[in-house]
């Protein structure tokens, strides 16, 4: 016997199919479809799930930007089978909501300043200069593996002041914790491993956070620990799981947002001649592909009262679906949503780094290092060639961008 199903809950499930991975748009627009039949425009009331998805653009930023809606409800609460684990996932601001999310948020903002940021510049640049230069002596190259990956990791783990073979147990374990964060369910198997990796990374920052206070050594690890709000410190397991957050957060995404606007430029030849002629237009550019590829392509709230939207009450305790991608590609917001126009004049009201109390920490570090990479490549490399057809995409519904691209530079 089958189990009983749905439309709504028929398209709800497509969006973690395999078609999901290689091409979500599609099932986007088909689920908006069914919600149309519903009777309630762009939100998918999905009964089985205790849920609804959220499409638009309006409705998308109403639930992001409601104190109702509350973030990590699903790894804030239980977690006795993976004691480890938990320890590092929960102290994590993207987690926590209300008085306690603004205590560790603004422990990190004091070290994360915008002065940080700016002086990152030169890094970004210098770091990009070295692999492009690697990259430019051979016929072609993988731009994600060669270029994607290693520039935004380089970057935050020498903000962070890591370095050899802590930079790599750092690599290892801030992967695991993105792909936790990016699976539809964390499998034993996978929660295994991160439970592992915690036991390590927990060892490793006993202590430490005290040590750096005692001996400060360059960096956001040493400035972190030394913050102090109202007499209050990060203890050693918010620490880590801040630094682990700052690492996976800001790796897994800006990698995505290299490879994927990469790609989107290439299917798109007329903005990337329009940059090649003017590479000024690297930060509008750079706007227009985080709408488009949308490196988070979804997010989620637990509602903590009723939320009323549009003509639907949405009950407390039920769950909204936040699709981002589709927001960023809505036609009532963004005219002719498929295009990258340079020119755009509203692009950077798209939600790929969300909206409200958990707006992206690092959206100003990523949108420097889109606009260097963009840039630099469009003055030095006109001739850049990636592929469009055949591109295989990271298995992620949520962190999404492509796993490897052939691409040659002159
Ligand atoms: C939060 C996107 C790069 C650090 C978020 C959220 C999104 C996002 C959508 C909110 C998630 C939610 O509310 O459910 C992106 C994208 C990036 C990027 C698309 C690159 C293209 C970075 C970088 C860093 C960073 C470079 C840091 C080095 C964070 C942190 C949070 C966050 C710490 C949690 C903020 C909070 O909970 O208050 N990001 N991010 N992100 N991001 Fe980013």
């Amino acid at each position: 016997m089958t189990a009983a199903t749905s439309p709504a809950l028929d398209a709800a499930q497509s969006l973690f199919s395999p078609q999901a991975i290689a091409d979500p748009y599609p099932l986007y627009a088909q689920a908006q479809e069914v919600a149309a039949r519903q009777g309630h425009g762009a939100l998918l009331s999905v009964p089985e799930w205790n849920a609804t998805l959220a499409f638009s653009h309006e409705a998308v930023s109403a639930v992001l930007r409601s104190p109702a809606a509350l973030s990590g409800q699903g790894f804030a609460q239980g977690g006795e089978a993976y004691p480890e684990a938990t320890l590092v996932l929960r102290p994590m601001m993207l987690f926590h909501n209300g008085a306690s999310h603004t205590r560790l948020r603004s422990l990190a903002q004091a070290a994360f300043t915008p002065r940080v940021v700016a002086q990152s510049r030169e890094l970004v640049q210098s770091r990009l200069d070295t692999l492009l230069n690697a990259a430019a002596a051979k016929p072609s190259f993988d731009a994600a593996d060669e270029l994607a990956v290693p520039l935004p990791v380089g970057v935050i783990t020498e903000m962070l002041g890591l370095k050899g073979a802590d930079e790599a147990k750092f690599r290892e374990w801030s992967g695991a914790v993105a792909e936790l964060l990016g699976a539809s369910d964390g499998t034993p198997e996978l929660m295994e491993r991160v439970e592992r990796q915690a036991h390590d990374m927990r060892a490793y920052f006993r202590g430490l956070a005290d040590e750096l206070r005692a001996h400060p050594q360059p960096g956001l690890l040493s400035a972190l620990a030394a913050v102090e709000d109202g007499g209050e410190k990060l203890s050693s397991d918010e620490l880590l799981a801040n630094a682990v957050l700052l690492l996976a957060a800001g790796h897994e995404t800006t990698t995505n947002l290299i490879a994927g606007g990469l790609l989107e430029l290439s299917r798109q030849p007329a903005a990337w001649a329009a940059l090649v002629e003017r590479p000024e237009l690297a930060a509008g550019v750079t706007e227009e592909l985080l709408r488009l590829t949308s490196p988070v392509q979804r997010t989620g709230r637990g509602l903590a009262q009723d939320f009323q939207i549009g003509n639907l009450t949405l009950p407390a305790g039920s769950f909204v679906g936040l699709i981002l991608a589709a927001a960023n590609r809505d036609p009532a917001m963004f005219p002719d949503p498929h295009r990258l126009d340079p020119f755009r004049s509203n692009s950077a009201r798209h939600l790929a780094f969300a909206s409200g109390a958990h707006y992206c920490l690092g959206a100003s570090l990523a949108r420097l290092e889109g606009e260097v990479v963009f840039r630099t490549l469009a003055e030095r490399f006109p001739k850049l060639n990636v592929p469009t057809q055949e591109v295989k995409f990271r298995p992620n519904f949520v962190l999404r961008g492509p796993l490897s691209l052939q691409a040659s530079l002159a």
